[in-house]
């Protein structure tokens, strides 16, 4: 009985307390579609250039294959690879459930114990705020952002950072961690080149949507709390309808593609005609020189994509310019998104390509309170973030993060004496204060037991009335932990 006090006014006040420890900092991660390094040198980017000077940045990221979005997204998200966070690509074919995938809750969820950085925050007893970020829009393992906006490409760059700083500043569940998705420049670029003078204007109105964010951090005197990491997920090149490789021409037997250029997954419909298919592309990947081929055994190490159920039996890869028949239909398709027509010698834009090309590179930089100003740090990879954020949160770091600790490290300020002093300060003073408390209820137990005892027991029945509020305690207010995945490989695509 009286553990159960005990535990009772631990929760009450021990935990609280270490939450207002730890939730004093503010995360905003960025993310900017698509923008590669080279747009800051257009003289458009005049407010992000001098932020960029003033706060820790690295020439580049390096990003996960395929260079494409929900994969990259997933990994800032995870802290791993395709390989064990399942996103392949934008589209893809599933062995075991034998289907192929689009944007849907199966998409990401491969592993139930792999959850992103805002289900660890949630979990932890902050509150996530996601705006439009892929993959939020899923529960993991039953649980999501506690603010969240499902992508809306109507919603304009300035409302995006006033329903982000409303978040923040909400009085009963203010966000410590927002997740802040541009589909820009990405978008536009696909239709007019990262070339055009559209993509130059564009990147422009990025410029000014940065300069809104940090006005609103200052009005909101948020300056001392808040650290915001600017990032994208990839870079985009360009290619002329004159480089499409038609697919269709080179293989002779029946077979189907997912995926889209430059990335494409080929599965023969009759399974034991592979080693002709194989020896087809082959041919021709020699003769040309436009695409790689791959079976499952022979892709890179260096690309971690040997996800087993979602990659392969054979995979394509253009060379940097060229592109596959599916451009046509995607040219197709921006000419009557965006009014426009296409000839053959238009640039429009691609990425996907093989991580280790420039132009396919995102960007970094990070601004705020933990973050050193006037400060590179060497590049380093996308699922090393996972440990800077935990970092920044004060989470509990995941034992199956594949990033390294230390390439981050050097983007964060030394905690100062003063901070080290007030986090033993107040960790010390609400363990005492916790004990004074228990001692006191154990007192004021002991008394109200003996004055109890000329009360007839059937007017009062101890142990029947706090075990039932124990059980309610167990049954509603206990956190979801990590280590008890509510989801498992069985239940997981009927959770939503
Ligand atoms: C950006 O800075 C350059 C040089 O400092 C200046 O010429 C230009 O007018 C500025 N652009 C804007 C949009 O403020
Ligand atoms: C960058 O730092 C300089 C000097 O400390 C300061 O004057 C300027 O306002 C800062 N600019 C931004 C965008 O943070
Ligand atoms: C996604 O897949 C579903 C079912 O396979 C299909 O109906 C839908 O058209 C696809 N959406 C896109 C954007 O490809
Ligand atoms: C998308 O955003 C626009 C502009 O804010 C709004 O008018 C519209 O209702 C939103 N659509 C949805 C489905 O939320
Ligand atoms: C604060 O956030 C909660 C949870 O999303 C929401 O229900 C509430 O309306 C918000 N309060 C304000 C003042 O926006
Ligand atoms: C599959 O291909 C093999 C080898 O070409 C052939 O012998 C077999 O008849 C094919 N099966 C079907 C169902 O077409
Ligand atoms: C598309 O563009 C053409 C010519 O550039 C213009 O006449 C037409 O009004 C546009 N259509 C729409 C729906 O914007
Ligand atoms: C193709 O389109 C571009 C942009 O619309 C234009 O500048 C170019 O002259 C066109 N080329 C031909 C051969 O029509």
């Amino acid at each position: 009985m009286t553990s159960v006090w005990k535990y009772l006014v631990l929760f009450c006040v021990f935990i609280p307390v270490f939450r207002a420890l730890n939730s004093n900092d503010i995360l905003i991660i960025v993310s900017y579609d698509a923008f590669r390094n080279e747009y800051f040198d257009r003289g458009v980017t005049n407010f992000t250039n001098e932020l960029r000077k003033n706060s820790t940045r690295s020439k580049f990221m390096r990003n996960i294959f395929p260079t494409k979005t929900f994969p990259n997204h997933h990994s800032i998200a995870t802290g791993v690879y395709s390989d064990d966070h399942g996103v392949t690509g934008n589209e893809f074919y599933d062995f075991e459930l034998e289907k192929p995938f689009n944007y849907s809750y199966e998409m990401f969820h491969y592993r139930s114990e792999i959850v992103p950085i805002w289900i660890l925050n949630e979990v932890s007893g902050g509150n996530s705020g996601c705006m439009m970020w892929p993959g939020s829009d899923y529960l993991y393992n039953g649980i999501s952002c506690t603010h969240k906006q499902h992508f809306n490409m109507s919603e304009n760059l300035h409302e995006r950072v006033d329903q982000v700083m409303g978040w923040i500043t909400n009085k009963t569940s203010p966000a410590n961690l927002v997740m802040l998705y541009i589909e820009d420049p990405d978008n536009h670029a696909h239709a007019f080149g990262p070339e055009s003078q559209q993509i130059t204007d564009l990147v422009g109105k990025l410029d000014k949507m940065t300069e809104y964010l940090y006005k609103k951090i200052k009005e909101k005197s948020l300056e001392s709390r808040v650290s915001v990491v600017h990032l994208s997920d990839h870079g985009m090149d360009s290619l002329q309808l004159t480089n499409v490789v038609d697919l269709t021409k080179i293989i002779k037997h029946k077979v189907s593609y997912y995926g889209n250029t430059p990335v494409m997954q080929i599965v023969p419909v009759n399974s034991s005609e592979l080693d002709e298919i194989y020896k087809e592309l082959k041919e021709a990947s020699e003769s040309t020189q436009k695409f790689k081929v791959y079976l499952n055994s022979e892709l890179p190490d260096r690309w971690h994509f040997h996800n087993k159920y979602r990659v392969g039996p054979i995979t394509i890869v253009a060379e940097l310019k060229y592109g596959f028949h599916d451009m046509i239909d995607a040219a197709k398709w921006y000419e009557k998104a965006f009014n426009i027509t296409f000839n053959m010698t238009n640039k429009y834009g691609v990425h996907g390509y093989d991580n280790a090309l420039e132009s396919m590179h995102p960007i970094f930089f990070a601004y705020g309170s933990r973050i050193k100003s006037f400060n590179e740090v060497e590049p380093f990879d996308t699922v090393d973030l996972y440990y800077l954020f935990c970092e920044i949160l004060g989470l509990p770091v995941p034992d199956y993060l594949k990033g390294n600790r230390d390439n981050v490290m050097g983007i964060l300020k030394s905690e100062d004496g003063a901070r080290r002093m007030n986090r033993w300060v107040v960790l010390s003073a609400s363990i005492i204060l916790s004990s004074m408390l228990v001692s006191v209820l154990m007192i004021f137990m002991k008394i109200w037991r003996r004055n109890r005892s000329n009360i007839p027991s059937y007017l009062y029945e101890e142990d029947t009335t706090v075990l039932d509020d124990t059980k309610i305690l167990n049954s509603t207010s206990q956190p979801p932990t990590l280590s008890t995945p509510l989801a498992t490989s069985s239940t997981r695509f009927n959770a939503f």
